[in-house]
């Protein structure tokens, strides 16, 4: 045998131990392809060797031809195992770094802010007892807002209500009140609607902001009398904070109501044997809800209804005070500054 054809096959049978060797040196997808090209490539090393068999005596060629075929096939076979077995890596590599215990990404879609899905849950407690759910404006006429619901000027309880007032004769509406009075004017009883809306006072505190939410309420028909007022307010108060509910009815005074009740409910923050001051009620047990009265008939004689023939009742609800208790938040202005840390906490609360 020729050296020419001894160093052919001794570069032939060199390939494969060389290739494994190689490949047990790099783990890249890049690598192991520059690593193919080097050796299986058009001007690699297979095709160097394959290349010498021009030059050597046709007798060798067979024999050589032959090792050169199974050698690339050997090249090949290898290759292609390198390349599974890095995919393999790769996958098992992803599933280990994989963390199926981390929470996933929501897409958030936003929600219902706290103060509206509240009005929902009232109106909803009263649209299922057969009210019509109105609204009336906001810029509203001082008589409106006071004459008509017997707060005459000069009156102490327009003091009560910290105006902003805005040119002669209109105003903020300082409360819902003014919608009873509209509404009667323009129908005939019998009547139950509720009227959720904003209203604005001049007042800014932990406890107070200068606009917030009401809930007006009111029934007029012939016969109403105060059991009805009694037993739509405990209707209410069972629905929005349990069947077991304490509620208080505490004789009051409102220019617009006679007689006037101001609702209580038993405090659910303290117990007994507290030593310090409740943060809920102060400690007095107890915790204002609402304020309501069988309608005056100074604002009946104002729309112009027969007292003789007419009686009602109505009500006014604090709709922040009742989001406040029902979900424990402590302080009223989280309400509206639009941190959204406070507000997703309740995104999943339906209407
Ligand atoms: N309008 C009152 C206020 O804003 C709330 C209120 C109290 C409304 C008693 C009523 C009522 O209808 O009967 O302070």
């Amino acid at each position: 045998m020729s050296q020419e054809v001894a160093d052919i096959i001794k570069e032939l049978e060199g390939l494969v131990p060389e290739l494994v060797s190689r490949l047990e040196r790099i783990s890249s997808q890049d690598e192991i392809e520059s690593l193919r090209i080097d050796i299986l490539g058009r001007k690699g090393k297979l095709a160097t060797a394959m290349a010498m068999l021009g030059k050597v005596p046709a007798k060798d060629k067979p024999l050589l031809g032959k090792l050169g075929n199974k050698v690339k096939e050997e090249l090949h076979t290898i290759f292609e195992r390198a390349v599974e077995e890095q995919e393999e890596r790769r996958e098992e590599e992803y599933i280990r770094s994989f963390d199926p215990t981390l929470p996933p990404r929501y897409r958030y879609h936003g929600s219902l802010h706290l103060i509206t899905s509240t009005i929902n849950k009232i109106t909803t407690i009263f649209k299922d007892l057969g009210y019509a759910v109105i609204s009336g404006p906001e810029v509203e006429t001082e008589y409106y807002n006071f004459e008509a619901l017997n707060i005459p000027k000069h009156h102490p309880a327009r003091d009560m209500q910290d105006t902003f007032f805005l040119r002669d004769g209109v105003v903020l509406r300082t409360h819902t009140s003014p919608v009873q009075v509209r509404t009667m004017q323009n129908h005939t009883p019998p009547l139950a609607a509720i009227v959720p809306g904003k209203v604005y006072r001049k007042d800014s505190d932990n406890t107070h902001t200068p606009m917030f939410h009401q809930i007006e309420g009111f029934v007029v028909d012939k016969g109403i009398n105060f059991s009805h007022l009694r037993g739509t307010i405990m209707h209410l108060l069972q629905k929005l904070f349990g069947e077991h509910v304490i509620v208080r009815f505490r004789p009051s005074f409102f220019p617009f109501t006679e007689p006037s009740a101001e609702v209580d409910i038993s405090c659910f923050g303290c117990s007994a044997g507290d030593k310090e001051p409740c943060r809920i009620c102060g400690g007095s047990r107890w915790i204002e809800v609402l304020g309501c009265g069988m309608i005056a008939p100074e604002v009946f004689r104002s729309v112009e209804y027969d007292t003789e023939v007419y009686s009602g009742f109505a009500f006014g609800i604090g709709v922040e005070r009742i989001a406040m208790l029902l979900h424990r938040i402590s302080d009223l202005r989280l309400f509206y500054e639009n941190d959204m840390r406070f507000l997703t906490q309740f995104a999943s609360i339906e209407e």
